[in-house]
C-alpha cells in the first residue's frame, strides 16, 4: 500500500480492492503537527478515479445486498479483530498524523473495534414489522403490509481530522452492515490513519469494490463527490461551514451532518464545584479542546464564580503540556492556521476586557491551556468555536440568563448542567436547544450506542449505532392482498 523515498512513505489509494497510485501523478504531503516534518504522502486522485470508485461500488453493492446479515457480520468482526491486531501501529499513526496523545490514540482504536462489533450485533437484532390493514378506519383484514429495511446503495462517508479512525468507522461499519457500499473520503490530515484502517478491512477480506478510499483535498474533489449522481446518501462529520456548503450542493440524497459546537457548561449556585471542575477540565481541555463535544464556554452563577474560577485555575495549571508522545493533555493544534485562529479569539476577548486567569502563552501551534474570566457576549469567544484549549467564563445572575445565552448560540450540539437539584436540572435541560444535555457530567458523544446529534448549526440527522443503521437504510413495504 506504500512506496518509500527518503524514508517517507507514499500511500496509495484503495480502489476496487487494490492499492494504486493516482494517474494524476500528484501527492499531498502530510506534516505532523508536533514533529513539524513530513510523515507521509497521500494521493491526490482525479475525477475519473472518483467515477471508477463509484462505479465499482455500485457493481459490488448489488451482490452485497444479497449476502446474509451473518456473512456481513463475519466480515465486520474480522475487521475489528484486524484493527486490534494493528492497535499499536494505528495508534502511532494517529498520534503522528493528528497529534493526539498515544494513550488516547490507542483508546480511539480500541473504541473503534468495539463500535464495529456492536454495530454488527445491533444489525443482527433489527427486525422489520407487519401491519394489518384493518387497524385504519374502513381498512380491511385482507391487506397485510410487510415493512423491512433495505440498503440505500452507495454511501459517501466524509470524516474530520480529529477522530480519523473512529468517526470514519462510525459511518463505514453501519453502512456496510446495512448492505451498502462506501466511498470513504477522509480528512486530508487524517488520510494516513484512514488508509491504515482500510488496510485492516482489506485484511478482513471484504469483497472488492465495496469500499474505496478516495484521497484528495476536499476543496478539489469534495464538490464532485457530493454532487455525483452515483451517491445515494452522505454521512458527513466536520465543521459547520463545510457542512452547510455541502448541504447546498447535495440534491435529493439523504444527509446526516454532524457539525461544530459551542457546548456550554452551566454551573448553578448549588453545584458540587469540585465535581464540576473535574468534568469541565476534562471536557474542555482533552486533546487540546479539539473535540466537537468539548465544553467551549462556562456559564456560571455569579455567587460561585470566584470559587469556580480559582478551582479551575488550580487544575489547569496541573495539566501536562507538550508532546503527544509523552501523553500530554495539551498538545500542539492541528496546524499553525488553527493556532492563529484561536489566538485571534483570545486577543479579541482580552482587548474587550476579558481577564486572563491563566495561559495565553503560545509556541508556534502549541497553545497553552487558557482560562479567560469576565467574558461578555460582545466578545467573539462567547460565540465562536475555538477548537483549541481556551475556555471563556461568562458570569450570569440567574438560570434564565444562562439558558438565554446558551440558546443564543448558532450551535446546539450538547450542554452540561451542574447542580444538586435534579428537578431544576430537568427543567433547564428541557429548555436548552441542543441534541443532548448532560446532567453533572462533561459533554461527550459516547457511549457509542447512544443517539448522537446536533441541532441548529450543529447538524442534521442522528448518529449513534442504531440510528446510523436506520439512516443508511430505508423502509420497503410489500403489501399482501389476501384474496380469500
Ligand atoms: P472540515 O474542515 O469541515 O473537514 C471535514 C471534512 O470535510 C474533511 O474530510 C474535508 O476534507 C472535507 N471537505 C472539505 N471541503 C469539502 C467539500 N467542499 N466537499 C466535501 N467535503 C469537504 O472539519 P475538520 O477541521 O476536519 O474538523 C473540525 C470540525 O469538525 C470542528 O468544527 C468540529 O466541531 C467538527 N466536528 C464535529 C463532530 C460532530 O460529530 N458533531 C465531530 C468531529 C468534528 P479535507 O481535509 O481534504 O479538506
Ligand atoms: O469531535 C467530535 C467527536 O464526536 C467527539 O467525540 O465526545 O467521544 O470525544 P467524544
Amino acid at each position: 500500500m506504500t512506496t518509500k523515498s527518503k524514508n517517507v512513505s507514499t500511500y496509495k489509494f484503495y480502489l476496487n480492492g487494490k492499492w494504486i497510485e493516482s494517474e494524476s501523478g500528484r501527492t499531498i504531503e502530510i506534516q505532523s503537527p508536533y514533529l513539524h516534518e513530513t510523515i507521509g504522502r497521500v494521493q491526490a486522485i482525479t475525477r475519473d478515479e472518483v467515477d471508477e470508485a463509484i462505479y465499482s461500488a455500485r457493481q459490488a453493492q448489488k451482490e452485497w445486498a444479497q449476502t446474509s446479515l451473518q456473512d456481513r457480520a463475519h466480515y465486520l468482526n474480522k475487521w475489528a479483530d484486524e484493527l486490534v491486531n494493528m492497535e499499536y501501529e494505528i495508534a502511532e499513526t494517529i498520534m503522528k498524523e493528528v497529534g493526539k496523545n498515544f494513550k488516547d490514540a490507542q483508546k480511539e482504536t480500541v473504541r473503534t473495534a468495539e463500535l464495529i462489533r456492536y454495530t454488527a450485533e445491533e444489525a443482527l437484532h433489527m427486525h422489520g414489522k407487519s401491519m394489518a390493514g384493518d387497524s385504519f378506519p374502513g381498512g380491511s383484514k385482507t391487506k397485510l403490509a410487510i415493512v423491512k429495511r433495505v440498503p440505500l446503495g452507495v454511501i459517501l462517508a466524509i470524516s474530520p481530522f480529529n477522530y480519523p479512525v473512529n468517526l470514519a468507522a462510525a459511518k463505514i461499519a453501519p453502512a456496510l452492515m446495512a448492505g451498502n457500499a462506501v466511498i470513504f473520503k477522509p480528512a486530508t490530515q487524517g488520510a494516513i490513519s484512514g488508509a491504515k484502517m482500510i488496510e485492516a478491512l482489506d485484511k478482513a477480506g471484504l469483497p472488492k469494490g465495496l469500499i474505496s478510499l478516495v484521497t484528495g483535498r476536499g476543496s478539489e474533489i469534495g464538490d464532485y463527490l457530493v454532487e455525483h449522481p452515483g451517491i445515494n446518501m452522505i454521512s458527513f462529520t466536520g465543521g459547520t461551514n463545510t457542512g452547510v456548503h455541502l448541504a447546498k450542493k447535495a440534491t435529493m440524497v439523504p444527509l446526516v451532518l454532524e457539525l461544530g459546537g459551542k457546548d456550554p457548561g452551566i454551573v448553578r449556585e448549588d453545584a458540587d464545584l469540585q465535581e464540576a471542575v473535574k468534568q469541565i477540565i476534562s471536557g474542555a481541555y482533552s486533546y487540546s479542546g479539539q473535540r466537537c463535544t468539548a465544553i467551549k464556554r462556562v456559564l456560571v452563577h455569579e455567587s460561585v464564580a470566584n470559587q469556580l474560577v480559582a478551582l479551575l485555575k488550580e487544575e489547569i495549571e496541573k495539566l501536562s503540556v507538550g508532546s503527544p508522545e509523552q501523553d500530554s493533555v495539551i498538545v500542539p493544534l492541528i496546524d499553525d492556521a488553527a493556532a492563529d485562529f484561536v489566538q485571534g479569539l483570545v486577543d479579541d476577548a482580552v482587548e474587550k476586557g476579558a481577564v486572563v486567569v491563566t495561559g495565553n502563552k503560545r509556541k508556534q501551534n502549541l497553545i497553552y491551556p487558557t482560562l479567560l474570566d469576565h467574558v461578555t457576549t460582545e466578545m467573539r469567544l462567547a460565540w465562536e468555536e475555538p477548537f483549541g484549549p481556551v475556555l471563556p467564563v461568562i458570569r450570569v445572575s440567574s438560570d434564565e440568563e444562562a439558558v438565554r445565552i446558551a440558546n443564543e448560540s448558532e450551535f446546539g450540539l450538547q450542554a452540561s448542567i451542574f447542580t444538586k437539584d435534579i428537578d431544576k436540572a430537568f427543567s433547564l435541560a428541557n429548555r436548552i436547544e441542543s441534541g443532548t444535555v448532560q446532567i453533572n457530567g462533561r459533554t461527550e458523544r459516547g457511549p457509542d450506542h447512544f443517539p448522537f446529534l446536533g441541532v441548529k448549526g450543529s447538524g442534521m440527522g442522528v448518529q449513534g449505532i442504531h440510528k446510523s443503521l436506520e439512516s443508511m437504510t430505508r423502509e420497503k413495504v410489500t403489501v399482501l392482498n389476501i384474496t380469500n
